[in-house]
């Protein structure tokens, strides 16, 4: 056992920068330039990745072509890809696009739920179920989010006991995954205890995955929580990408390459390639036009600049 305790030895990493983060830009890619940020993914060895939602495209109309990135994707036995649906709508879209996994979301806030998906949280319970029966049906894995658990952008923080009665009415619709979100990066490490600790006694932990934003820099001590609890699957999003259009201030979802940084240093494993990571950060930053937030990201191209410019001097 280390020092901190019991920790896995590997951990699984769910990319949703092609869903979260894209979601959230202003300035909608490309279909090809967003199918070269997934290959980018692939390639640094990422197995599982959230492309795209099929939710109404005047809600999100970055993602409002989720059928045409599935055309153009690579088909692999090895990565698994999946997208928000929010509806049967959606699962109808989602499945003739030949997805083979869901993701149902739901807020544990009425007001967050609201602005979300126009439904209250009883009516997103009831869609998530009729999703969910649907999806599985049809030959699909069943993945759901909750939101706003750690806090709320309109009701502030939200008790673990409101996250324990949501998460009673949606632990038999039939997931195999349940992802705890930090929406709005508002999360501090005792919470997260508390929430994890509850959340388990209802579901098996290998069960329960942490969505965490990094807003108020707390997503990776969260994480180490997390996995001093057992939690073995993280979402996260390459350069620190995201956020969610209805959450003002949820900007940056946990960066994939902070968070792989942190595990390969503490010898958990992930199967992931960092250097090819920050090559996929890289790319992500040229087709969005900014500097990403990653920190690793940042420290990885800061130093191969200075690296560079050393070099030129010696050869001037
Ligand atoms: P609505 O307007 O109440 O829906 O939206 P409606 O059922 O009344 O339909 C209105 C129109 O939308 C109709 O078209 C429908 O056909 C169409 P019209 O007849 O007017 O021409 N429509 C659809 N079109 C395509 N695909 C669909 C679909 N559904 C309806 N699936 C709805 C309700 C849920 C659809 C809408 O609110 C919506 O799409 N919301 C999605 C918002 C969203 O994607 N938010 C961000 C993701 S959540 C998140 O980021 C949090 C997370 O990261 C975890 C965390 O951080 O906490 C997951
Ligand atoms: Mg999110």
């Amino acid at each position: 056992m280390s020092l901190l305790g019991r920790l896995p030895t590997h951990v699984e990493v769910y990319e949703v920068g092609p869903r979260d983060g894209l979601q959230n830009e202003l300035r909608s890619l490309a279909t090809a330039d967003k199918a070269r940020l997934i290959e980018a993914l692939i390639a640094a060895g990422e197995k599982r990745i959230e492309v795209s939602s099929f939710v109404s495209p005047r809600w999100i109309p970055q993602l409002s072509d989720a059928e045409k990135l599935l055309q153009v994707l690579p088909k692999r036995d090895d990565v698994s890809f999946t997208a928000l649906v929010p509806n049967l709508k959606g699962l109808e879209r989602a499945s003739a696009a030949g997805l083979k996994e869901a993701a149902v979301f739901l807020s544990v806030t009425e007001s967050h739920s609201k602005k979300n998906i126009n439904k209250s949280v009883a009516e997103a319970v009831a869609a998530a179920r009729e999703v969910a029966q649907g999806a599985r049906a049809a030959g699909m894995r069943v993945r759901c989010y909750l939101s706003t658990v750690w806090g709320c952008p309109y009701e502030g923080l939200v008790p673990v006991t409101r996250v324990v009665e949501v998460v009673k009415q949606i632990v038999d619709i039939g997931l195999y995954q349940l992802s705890l979100g930090d929406t709005i990066g508002i999360g501090t490490p005792n919470q997260t205890a508390e929430i994890v600790q509850e959340v388990s006694k209802l579901l098996p932990i290998d069960q329960v995955a942490l969505h965490l934003h990094d807003t108020r820099g707390t997503a990776l001590a969260n994480a180490l929580v997390g996995l001093q609890l057992g939690v073995t699957t993280f979402d996260s999003s390459i350069g620190g990408l995201g956020g969610c259009p209805y959450a003002p201030g949820a900007a940056g979802n946990l960066a994939t390459e902070d968070l792989v940084f942190m595990l390969h240093g503490m010898g958990i494993q992930t199967g992931i390639d960092l250097q090819k990571l920050v090559e996929a950060g890289e790319l992500a930053q040229e087709l969005i036009g900014r500097k990403l937030s990653g920190k690793y990201l940042q420290a990885a191209l800061g130093e191969r600049e200075k690296q560079a410019s050393r070099a030129r001097a010696v050869a001037e």
